[in-house]
């Protein structure tokens, strides 16, 4: 286990003993969320002030300025039309608004593309978890037939070799290595660029003290989210992002992706997919890991009926979504 990883493993049981404490006692979900009076700032800071995997690794600044031109790079595809950006546009918060994206030969895959802002806050990338870090992330679009679509990491070696700003960047970076341009070292330049790819909001300053930062009617959707059992799964600074859990846990949802199950073989986890984070998810439509929920307020009408058995009201719905437009920060430099 790596330091980080031994360090979630900790994490988690804090943050869930905080959700238990705070929800108990107010999970009927009645309340349509005039309660903000009521709102407990240091109860909201014991369950959402965490950043669960704080211990991230200060990246080095040359090490991004690189990671910042590969992510660019349109070269680096098969047809030299697509990179990292065009799935994940940091313009368009860290993706693409489209259901499913298309790669270098338009042909889309069955996920919806992510937002890669705030992505290294996360316990594991991917909707499977299936890669631990934004480094071991980044390694796997490349080769990716329906994503860059390079052959082999030779391709890809020799496309970075021809250019020689990238040789003199690459040995600059992984000093004393025999071979600096590898896909492991493309993988830590680009990891290196996107843990700068954080964003703020007045959801964060509320957090860290300013009682003002947020409006009435969003402390009554922070109060509304709390009430009707959101935060059992969407906690952290991040409102997720911090565990696995299975989509349709109490109403079943109607998909074909297995999600982590297919990936780790275990039928237990059937359905599981990571607990998406809710930053700027005001920006980031569609929604689901299928981009299959046009409208933010589908999207919680939804997560209401399959993961609470609640059949929110269109008030409720409203007053959530208010909320969750508070958690929209200003977009990170790109
Ligand atoms: C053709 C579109 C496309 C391209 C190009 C692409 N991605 Fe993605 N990316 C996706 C999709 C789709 C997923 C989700 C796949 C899944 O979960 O199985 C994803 C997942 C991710 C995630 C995980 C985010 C999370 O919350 O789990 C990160 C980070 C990411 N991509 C970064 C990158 C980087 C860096 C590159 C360039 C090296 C890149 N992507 C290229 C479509 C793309
Ligand atoms: C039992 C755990 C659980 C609960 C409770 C829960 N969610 Fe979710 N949420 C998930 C999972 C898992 C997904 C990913 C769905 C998928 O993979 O298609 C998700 C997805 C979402 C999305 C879509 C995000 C995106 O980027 O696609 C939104 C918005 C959302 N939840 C909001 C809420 C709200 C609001 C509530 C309370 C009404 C809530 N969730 C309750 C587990 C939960």
């Amino acid at each position: 286990m790596s330091k980080i990883q031994s360090m979630r493993a900790l994490a988690l049981p804090v943050v869930l003993a905080a959700a238990g404490a705070l929800s108990a006692g107010c999970g009927d979900g009645s309340d349509s969320g005039g309660g903000a009076a009521a709102l407990d700032r240091s109860k909201v800071v014991a369950i959402l002030g965490t950043e669960t995997f704080a211990d991230q690794p200060a990246p080095d600044p040359r090490m991004v300025e690189l990671g910042r031109k590969l992510y660019h790079e349109q070269r680096l595809s098969k047809q030299g039309n697509l990179s990292c950006a065009s799935c994940h546009d940091l313009s368009k918060y860290g993706q693409d608004g489209e259901p499913t994206s298309p790669g270098s030969t338009g042909e889309r895959g069955d996920r919806n593309s992510p937002t890669s802002i705030n992505a290294f806050r996360q316990l594991a990338q991917f909707w499977d978890g299936r890669a631990a870090t934004v480094e071991d992330q980044a390694t796997g679009p490349v080769m990716n037939p329906i994503e860059h679509g390079l052959a082999t990491e030779a391709e890809l070696v020799g496309i970075l070799e021809g250019d020689d700003a990238y040789v003199a960047a690459f040995k600059e970076c992984f000093a004393g290595e025999s071979t600096p341009i590898t896909l492991a070292n493309f993988g830590k330049a680009v990891g290196a660029f996107e843990r700068t790819l954080k964003t703020h909001s007045r959801f964060d300053d509320y957090l860290d003290g300013d009682d003002d930062a947020l409006t009435a009617a969003e402390k009554a959707g922070l109060q509304t989210f709390l009430d009707v059992g959101c935060v059992q799964c969407h906690m952290g600074r991040t409102v997720g992002g911090t565990m696995y859990r299975k989509l349709g846990e109490r109403v079943p949802f109607e998909t074909a992706d297995k999600g982590r199950g297919a990936h780790t073989g275990n039928a237990a986890e059937d359905y599981m997919f990571k607990v998406p984070m809710l930053l700027n998810v005001a920006e980031t439509a569609p929604y689901f890991h299928d981009g299959s929920v046009a409208t933010l307020e589908e999207a919680v009408r939804l997560m209401g009926k399959h993961q609470l058995d609640v059949e929110l009201s269109d008030a409720q719905i409203a007053s959530i979504v208010t909320f969750l437009k508070a958690l929209t920060g200003e977009l990170p430099p790109n």
